[in-house]
């Protein structure tokens, strides 16, 4: 297995697949959300603008039979302190637990730390037990908890 860095070029390459995962990701962590054809071309147009403009950065695992695997992240200021936001990390079903969710996530650690940055965050759902796992497991720890409550 082989990690990567994409540039927008890349990410254009791998359009199809790319807007494929992102579409899982989003039913996988938006269950009750309606996750269309539209809203994923325009996520994907959203990745390819950023990326191009430095505000995105895409991390692609490769294992047999192609492309496994791909993270989103982007820097932001938390505070006043420099922070990197993973906003997706997702692993096609039949790659899953053979650790490329860990590799990904230890080639953003490792490019994070040469940027000079020194916090990694993200959002989890509850009910996600893998990805809670796999973020214990590196050493994430609960900062906030995003509450909800529907007003009818
Ligand atoms: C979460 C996800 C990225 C994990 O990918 P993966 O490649 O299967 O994970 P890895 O094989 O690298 O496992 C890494 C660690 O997480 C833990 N883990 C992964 N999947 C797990 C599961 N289903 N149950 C319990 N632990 C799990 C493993 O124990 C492992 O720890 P170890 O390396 O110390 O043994 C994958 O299940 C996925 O894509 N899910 C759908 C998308 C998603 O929910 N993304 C996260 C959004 S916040």
């Amino acid at each position: 297995m082989e990690i990567r860095t994409f540039d927008a070029n890349d990410i254009l390459k791998n359009k199809e697949t790319l807007t494929e995962m992102l579409r899982d990701n989003y039913r996988v962590n938006f269950p009750d959300k309606d996750i269309s054809p539209d809203f994923c071309r325009e996520k994907f147009e959203m990745l390819v603008t950023n990326t191009k403009e430095g505000n995105a950065f895409v991390w692609a695992a490769f294992a047999e039979g192609g492309m496994g695997g791909f993270a989103w992240a982007f820097p932001h200021e938390y505070f006043g302190e420099k922070r990197l936001h993973i906003n997706h990390i997702f692993v096609k079903k039949e790659h899953r637990h053979r650790g490329i969710a860990r590799s990904l996530m230890e080639a953003i650690l490792e490019w994070t730390r040469s940027m000079g940055m020194g916090c990694v965050d993200l959002y989890v759902r509850k009910d996600n037990a893998a990805a809670a796992a796999l973020y214990s497991r590196l050493g994430f720890e609960t900062e906030r908890v995003y509450m909800t409550l529907k007003v009818e």
